[in-house]
């Protein structure tokens, strides 16, 4: 039996209020099973997908926390939390498949609680599957609600079924909920949710819903917050950035919101993701130029390199527009670092559409690319289309591409052998007495330190490259 929950969004009440009340209830209900078992809940939470995910999934543990929950690694826990992805089949594949373990966990533990949300579960064939063969899962819900889920939470507790709440879309952004994070010293935060762009290969306006901006007012005063608890980067989130305000009643550009946050004191480091070249407007050029806190690093995604291939994909720019593109950012910036992503095998792909990706992976000089074999998504346009590529053929196209992205990125890391670069010390690697760091850049330094470093910039001379990361010493 499935319960459906469908409380509409109302814009009257104080939901952020509303939800802190479900917390207190959940924490009621939590301390006293705690008491009778006689130590303390625990939970897991695993996120699949991008930095949005992420961001979602630290809000989540932060109510989980004030709930009353320990968070730990093992799924071997009270409560067991996904925060699903489905921008291509195998992240899909990969939830499924661990289902089976789950239930297996869950046959031991019948008062086990399995959680499942995020942008798979705006699929109407996902929940119906779910429904149908995962019945054991205890509470499923979307990407448009998660503001919601202390109330979510404590529903499911005092439910036998299986309690299902998806919301085709929202326009509301509640503010202000408890949140945890991943790190003391840097964080995501989004400035914008949803995609109005609609690629023909891509999902993600379908399960993330329509493009909208956070007021900038909302988007500083987090981002004082956050150094004020000692932060000192910031990754500002959206998927396409560079289309950030156009939709507020006070319309306000991308580069507006970045000088906004230049002054903000203490804050050293500004990142964001995702820029799409259509957008990238030349007051952004300028501003990044102009800024003392913007990082030197610009994703860039390109997706294909034939202008055949871009316009079927429905991204609006062309082989041409992109590299003068590129031109343009690196005379305003020589020193920038440019990463990208790239799809192989998107529908009607020939070897010579092929040829013209790597083409511009010739020209464009990227530090990294990341290169996908293009998945079929249902109910988007691209799935429609005839002369699917087999996929011998795509993964034989991705390896070339590889090798060429791997080359390439070697040659421009290779730019920085010898130099003394700054460094955000980031976390211990597996070696233990060597830490792993970030240059502006974006590129990964393994350097002996020590712990009191973290959290810290610090020099690093930069001595052997790796690839895509360096081996380094600490300087002066
Ligand atoms: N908003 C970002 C991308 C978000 S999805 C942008 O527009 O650039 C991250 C990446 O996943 C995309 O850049 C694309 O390269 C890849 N991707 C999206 N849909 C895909 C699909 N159906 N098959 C393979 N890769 C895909
Ligand atoms: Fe997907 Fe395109 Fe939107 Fe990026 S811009 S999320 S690729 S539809
Ligand atoms: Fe995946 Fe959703 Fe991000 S589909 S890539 S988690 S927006």
């Amino acid at each position: 039996m499935t319960e459906e929950k469908n409380r509409e969004p109302q814009k009257n009440i104080d939901e952020t209020a509303l939800q802190r009340s479900f917390i207190r209830l959940a924490g009621a209900l939590t301390g006293q099973k705690s008491q009778s078992l006689g130590r303390p809940l625990t939970y897991c939470l695993t996120t699949f997908g991008c930095q949005m995910n992420e961001k979602q999934s630290e809000a989540v543990a932060g109510i989980m926390d004030e709930i009353g929950y320990q968070r730990q690694d093992s799924e071997e826990a009270d409560v067991v939390i996904y925060n699903t992805c489905t921008v291509r089949e195998n992240a899909n594949l990969k939830v499924y498949g661990r289902l089976g373990h789950l239930h297996s966990l869950k046959n031991e533990n019948p008062d086990m609680k399995i959680i499942l949300f995020g942008c798979m579960m705006q699929e109407p064939h996902v929940v119906e599957k779910i429904k149908k063969s995962y019945p054991f899962v205890n509470l499923v819900f979307g990407t448009h609600n998660i503001f919601k889920f202390a109330e979510l939470f404590y529903g499911m507790l005092l439910s036998d079924m299986q309690v299902v709440d998806i919301w085709e879309g929202t326009d509301q952004i509640v503010e202000d909920l408890p949140t945890e994070r991943n790190y003391t010293f840097k964080s995501g935060v989004n400035i914008m949710f949803g995609c109005n762009n609609f690629c023909s290969y891509c999902i993600v306006p379908y399960v993330r819903g329509r493009e909208r901006s956070r007021k900038p007012q909302a988007i500083i005063k987090e981002v004082e917050r956050l150094v004020e608890d000692g932060v000192s980067e910031v990754m500002l989130l959206g998927q396409n950035v560079n289309s950030y305000g156009k939709t507020l009643e006070e319309p306000v550009t991308f580069a507006q919101l970045l000088r906004m946050l230049e002054p903000v004191e203490g804050l050293k480091r500004i990142r964001f993701m995702t820029s799409h070249p259509k957008d990238l407007s030349d007051e952004l050029i300028e501003t990044m130029a102009a800024s003392s806190k913007i990082c030197h690093h610009l994703h860039l995604p390109l997706q294909s390199g034939s202008s055949r291939i871009l316009k079927e994909m429905n991204r609006r720019y062309d082989k041409e527009k992109y590299l003068t593109l590129v031109d343009k950012i690196r005379k305003a910036i020589p020193d920038i670092s440019l990463t990208t992503d790239i799809i192989v095998g998107f529908p009607g792909e020939t070897e010579e559409d092929f040829r013209e990706t790597l083409d511009v992976v010739e020209k464009a000089g990227y530090d990294t690319a990341f290169t996908f074999l293009y998945s079929r998504r249902t109910g988007t346009p691209a799935a429609e289309m005839e002369d699917q590529i087999p996929e011998d053929v795509a993964k034989e196209r991705f390896n070339r591409l590889l090798a060429l992205v791997q080359q390439k990125g070697r040659e421009r890391s290779s730019r920085f052998a010898g130099t003394v670069q700054e460094v955000l010390v980031e976390e211990e690697s597996k070696e233990k007495g060597i830490f792993t760091g970030r240059t502006q850049y974006n590129l990964l330094v393994h350097f002996p330190a020590d712990e009191s470093l973290l959290g810290s910039y610090v020099n690093v001379r930069l001595e052997e490259c790796k690839g895509f990361y360096y081996l380094g010493h600490l300087e002066g």
